[in-house]
């Protein structure tokens, strides 16, 4: 299988305080891999990683088989797409948010783009000119998933995106994502709190704990984990 973005014992500090230790892997081509386990796991800082903003201490990342610092920044980040929990937008129009990421690069968004964008993620074409300080938490994430995919990136990285949201909110963004998945073979990395969401949508799962990855391996390993702390992990989150 093709990795979209590979680790070769990746270690990431700062100061003294040692935040990702050895880090090997791939998150492969086309499908979805989930990253679950305890807050402070090191789960944020592995994907900031993978766009740039942050730097490995030391190891090598590949990203479409090309070192991750060979790529021109702004390259990076539009090949790598990121949305996050807090879904953050500019106070003006869904367009005006829609936007943003075409006009920091000097570009126009057409109108029937952004409509299309609204389209893919499920939300009607009136939504485009309201203000975003008028949308529901659901809403705001949509459009926050359609901002990312302006730049027609390859790899999209979700940081607790449904954490906020009501639960028929979070279906409709799972759905949202697996068809994004599907229609454009989008490589999804998807960091989720939510254990039943891991086993619903993604083929692979790592599982995080205190900076290391202590299991990975198709999903269903969070209903039999080998690891006797990622055992406790899933029973506690599980019941
Ligand atoms: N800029 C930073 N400076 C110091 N410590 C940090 C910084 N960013 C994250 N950390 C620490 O790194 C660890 C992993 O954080 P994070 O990647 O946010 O974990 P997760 O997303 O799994 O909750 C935590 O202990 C956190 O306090
Ligand atoms: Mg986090």
């Amino acid at each position: 299988m093709k990795s979209a973005i590979r680790f070769n014992h990746v270690h990431y500090a700062v100061d003294d305080q040692v935040i990702l230790i050895n880090i090997t892997g791939s998150f492969y081509e086309g499908e979805i891999t989930t990253l679950v386990g305890p807050s402070g796991a090191g789960k944020t800082t592995l994907l900031k990683i993978c766009n740039g903003l942050l730097s490995p201490k030391s190891g090598e990342i590949y990203v479409k088989d090309k070192p991750i610092r060979e790529y021109p920044p702004v390259e990076l980040r539009r090949f790598v797409g990121m949305a996050l929990q807090s879904a953050p937008m500019i106070d003006g129009s869904v367009y005006k948010n829609l936007a943003l990421p075409l006009e920091l690069q000097g570009k126009q968004l057409p109108e029937n783009q952004a409509k299309d964008l609204l389209k893919d993620v499920g939300l009607s074409e009136q939504f485009l000119h309201r203000n975003s300080r008028d949308l529901s938490g659901g809403q705001r994430q949509k459009v926050s998933i359609a901002r990312t995919l302006v730049n027609r990136p390859q790899i999209l990285l979700l940081d607790e995106i449904t954490s906020s949201l009501d639960q028929v909110s979070q279906k409709e963004i799972e759905e949202l994502i697996v068809k994004i998945n599907q229609k454009y073979g989008v490589t999804i990395v998807w960091i989720t709190h939510n254990l039943q969401q891991a086993l619903a949508v993604g083929t692979y799962t790592w599982v995080m704990m205190e900076g290391e990855v202590v299991e990975a391996g198709k999903s269903h390993l969070l209903n039999s984990p080998a690891n006797e702390r990622v055992k406790q992990f899933v029973k506690g989150e599980m019941g």
